[in-house]
């Protein structure tokens, strides 16, 4: 399959085949309520979460808070976090499973939904089993690591909407109700056409300066947020909350990209790096300008600005968000985006299921900004510039070694 510079309107299709896809998604609405498993209205849908780590955990609460949600399962490599998940959440010892197989024997389970909390590397795979099983997927960002990641997701994305099964990816700002009207009204042409823009991750050193053994395969999966291959890097797996929003604006994939990176701050064990700065080149020679850094203190932002001749959008994660310029749009301030986002999207997901709604529209984009930090990063890790077309081509495979861990 190939990923083309196409609109993302739904599940990594081009707009007339969405199109296509919308009116066989009415038609399988007309199934009997009862025929599908976890749709009756008073029933709870039974869960099962994959990575009993710290997203997982906090999330997992989130779930059971909206009340609609049951966790029966519990998939994580290591025994500790399982416990530690199922112990909390009341979820039976014979249903927590563990090793890289824990995954599959969940997704295979007596279960109506999963929630992949993973280390990115994992997802794809993850969340390709569990549609293949018949499950409804909820997938942390990013969906993936790499291209060939990207396209398994977007491909599991399409064969989910094919199956009458929701597959939602958890991104918080496309979810927030004053994030979207901003975006409507860029779309609209409040601004004006979109001549360049920014977008910006600063961070502190958010997973620490730990040393460890990088040689044993199980302490690199217990770090993995500082390994490349198993996080995709910064940009991929942090960053992308910034290039989501850019990419999301600007409705495009980018065309080219040259960028640098560079690690002087963090210490400590693992190949992250610790700054990026990448140009990218959207459609129309719209120019966006990407700065991320993830050490020091002092400056924190997700951000992104984007400026047409008309007016500029000023949009921020942990700040305020509005349109300033002839068609202002007051907008309004994040109070907690990181927990309201996906207390939505769980939100979203519940209603999505029971209303059978399975064109699944957060797939496409979300496979969009991740390919966009792939871009990037390719751009940077070359030093030089690289296009789009050429990054899909290459389809680059990130490597893990799986040896010496257990089945
Ligand atoms: N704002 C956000 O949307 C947001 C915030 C934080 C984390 N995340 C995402 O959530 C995911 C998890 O992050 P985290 O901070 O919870 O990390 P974490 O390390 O705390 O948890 C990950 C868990 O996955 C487990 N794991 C590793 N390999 C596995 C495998 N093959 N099968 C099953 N389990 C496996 C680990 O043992 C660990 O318990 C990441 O994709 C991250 O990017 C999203």
């Amino acid at each position: 399959m190939t990923i083309r510079r196409e609109k993302a309107v739904g599940g990594g299709l081009g707009r007339r085949e969405f199109l296509a896809a919308g009116a066989a998604a009415l038609a399988f609405a007309i199934v009997k309520p009862q025929s599908v498993r976890g749709a009756e209205a008073n029933s709870k849908i039974e869960i099962g979460l994959i990575g009993c780590g710290g997203r997982g955990g906090w999330i997992a609460k989130l779930f059971q808070e909206n009340g609609n949600y049951k966790f029966v399962a519990g998939a994580d490599y290591f025994e500790d976090k399982v416990k530690t998940f199922a112990t909390k959440f009341g979820v039976d010892a014979s249903r927590s499973y563990t090793g890289l197989s824990a995954c599959k024997k969940l997704a295979e389970s007596k279960l109506d939904a999963v929630v992949i909390e993973s280390p990115p590397y994992f997802h794809p795979g993850h969340a390709a089993g569990a549609v293949e099983a018949g499950r409804h997927v909820y997938l942390a960002k990013p969906p993936a690591v790499d291209v060939p990641g990207c396209t398994l997701v977007a491909e599991s994305g399409k064969k989910a909407t094919a199956k009458n099964l929701v597959y939602l990816i958890d991104f918080q700002t496309r979810a927030d109700p004053i994030f979207r009207e901003a975006v409507k009204r860029v779309h609209n042409g409040d601004i004006g056409r979109i001549v360049s823009g920014e977008a910006v991750y600063y961070c502190g050193f958010t997973f620490g300066n730990a040393e460890f053994d990088v040689k044993d395969p199980e302490v690199r999966l217990r770090h993995w947020t500082v390994d490349n291959v198993l996080s995709g890097d910064i940009i991929t797996e942090q960053n992308v909350h910034a290039l989501d929003v850019a990419s999301w604006v600007i409705d495009e994939a980018p065309v080219r990209a040259v960028g640098t990176c560079g690690r002087k701050a963090k210490k400590g064990s693992g190949d992250l790096h610790d700054h990026f700065a990448v140009v990218f080149t959207f459609p129309g020679d719209v120019i966006v300008s990407f700065a991320s850094k993830q050490y020091g203190e002092g400056w924190d932002d997700i951000g992104v600005r984007m400026f047409g001749p008309r007016g500029t959008l000023d949009a921020h994660y942990f700040g305020a968000v509005s349109i300033k310029g002839s068609v202002p749009y007051a907008g309004g301030t994040m109070k907690n985006l990181y927990t309201e986002g996906a207390v939505a999207n769980i939100a979203e997901f519940h209603n999505s299921i029971v209303n059978k709604k399975y064109d699944n529209p957060t797939v496409a984009p979300s496979v969009r900004s991740d390919l966009t930090t792939i871009l990037g990063r390719t751009a940077a890790y070359k030093g030089g510039p690289v296009t789009w077309d050429e990054m899909i081509k290459a389809n680059e495979k990130l490597e893990f070694d799986l040896k010496g861990l257990k089945a």
